[in-house]
């Protein structure tokens, strides 16, 4: 029989999961999407002309999303305040439809969802417009419903994503909103030009540091391994990698379904560290960022007591943290704000490599729904 016209003729190619093919399509698709926000040619920002939005205009934005991309929306706070000094809120957005914020004042609510359809994320998009609030929303279905119903629409290229467990796009997401906030940072006028360039250059070499990272993924496959046989795994990070290590967290539950948690590594000894022994793997997010010592002092802490310690990290990481020999993925130094979308890459491979190992349904993890229409 014919296939109807229009049908999406997703294959896998020869990945034998479509989570696969999609991590490895990142280079390309975050690529794809960088250039549809950035001037290659003068190594700046520049925004669609349908993202009209004007940050010098607003002080204060409030972001809701759920799950992937509420991390996404974690990490788009951080770069809006340090870039661009906007203060920003977040609620994940079942909390947000019912907290009822007070959106006064001269403000701008940020929506983000692949699917553009999360029932929790659209009824935030309407709490936001009843109170008068204009809707920003950074989504990859362009015909969504929380597409049309935003003010402005700032889309993923990532293409059709089919693996229920978000990961291309997660990394266009951060790419879109590294772009959004170094805009905001020069709207604002709290970034040079030169500042700008900077940051620019740094998203426009993040594919080809993609595939770099995606060639070393046996590194990877041998952490999942020894991941596969545990019963609880913590995730740390500090900064821009603390909501990476909730994202980390998230995507070996909702694959491999061993319990994990992801802490800010500063927040160890005011509870979790209780939690370190041997059979614990503690998987630390070490990127060459400000904060860098400081992590290092948390992997000392965790070793000290006999935990064992996972390190995401640039090659000089482990010998720093006194750990060498123990289990390292390498990664290339990079500038520390595209760092989310360069150490993304790692988290998703053990997740995949995890549950793969353990023989689960990684496309289609049980009790999971690809988008989630209903509360
Ligand atoms: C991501 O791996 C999960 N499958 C899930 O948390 C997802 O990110 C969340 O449901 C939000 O979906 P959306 O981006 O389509 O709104």
């Amino acid at each position: 029989s014919l296939i109807p016209a229009g049908t999406l003729l997703a294959d896998k190619g020869n990945y034998s999961h479509f989570m696969a093919k999609e991590i490895h399509e990142q280079p390309e698709v975050v690529g794809r999407t960088v250039a549809h926000y950035v001037d290659l040619a003068t190594g700046t920002v520049r925004l669609p002309e349908e993202v009209a939005i004007d940050f010098a205009a607003i002080d204060r934005l409030a972001i809701a999303a759920c799950g992937t991309a509420y991390y996404a929306g974690i990490i788009a706070k951080y770069w809006f305040e340090q870039l661009a000094r906007l203060p920003v809120e977040i609620d994940v957005a079942s909390e947000f439809r019912y907290r009822e914020p007070p959106l006064t004042g001269r403000g701008l609510a940020l929506f983000i969802s692949q699917s553009g359809e999360t029932a929790d994320t659209l009824a935030s998009l309407r709490y936001a417009k009843a109170a008068g609030w204009p809707a920003l929303a950074v989504v990859n279905v362009a015909t969504s419903t929380i597409a049309r119903e935003s003010d402005v629409v700032a889309p993923t290229l990532a293409g059709p994503e089919i693996g229920v467990a978000s990961t291309k796009a997660f990394t266009c997401q951060l790419a879109v909103l590294l772009a959004l906030a170094i805009h905001a940072g020069r709207a604002r006028g709290v970034l040079s030009a030169q500042e700008e360039q900077e940051l620019v250059d740094a998203l426009v070499g993040v594919p080809s540091h993609m595939t770099k990272v995606l060639a070393r993924e046996t590194q990877v496959e041998q952490v999942a391994r020894d991941l596969a046989k545990a019963r609880d795994v913590l995730y740390l990070g500090r900064g821009l990698s603390y909501a990476l290590a909730l994202e980390g967290a998230l995507k070996l539950k909702e694959l491999s379904y061993i319990h994990a948690e992801g802490y800010a590594a500063g927040e160890l000894k005011h509870g979790p560290i209780a939690l370190i022994d041997e059979a614990m793997p503690v998987i630390v997010l070490a990127p060459r960022d400000k904060v860098f010592e400081k992590t290092v002092s948390n992997v000392q802490e965790v070793a000290a007591r006999g935990g064992r310690i996972i390190l995401i990290g640039d090659a000089h990481a482990a010998g720093e943290a006194g750990l060498a020999g123990e289990t390292a993925v390498v990664m290339p130094e990079v500038h520390p704000a595209v760092v989310p979308l360069l150490y993304a890459l790692p988290v998703q491979l053990l997740s995949y490599h995890t549950a793969r190992v353990m023989g689960k349904d990684v496309d289609q993890p049980r009790n999971l729904a690809k988008s989630v229409t209903v509360e």
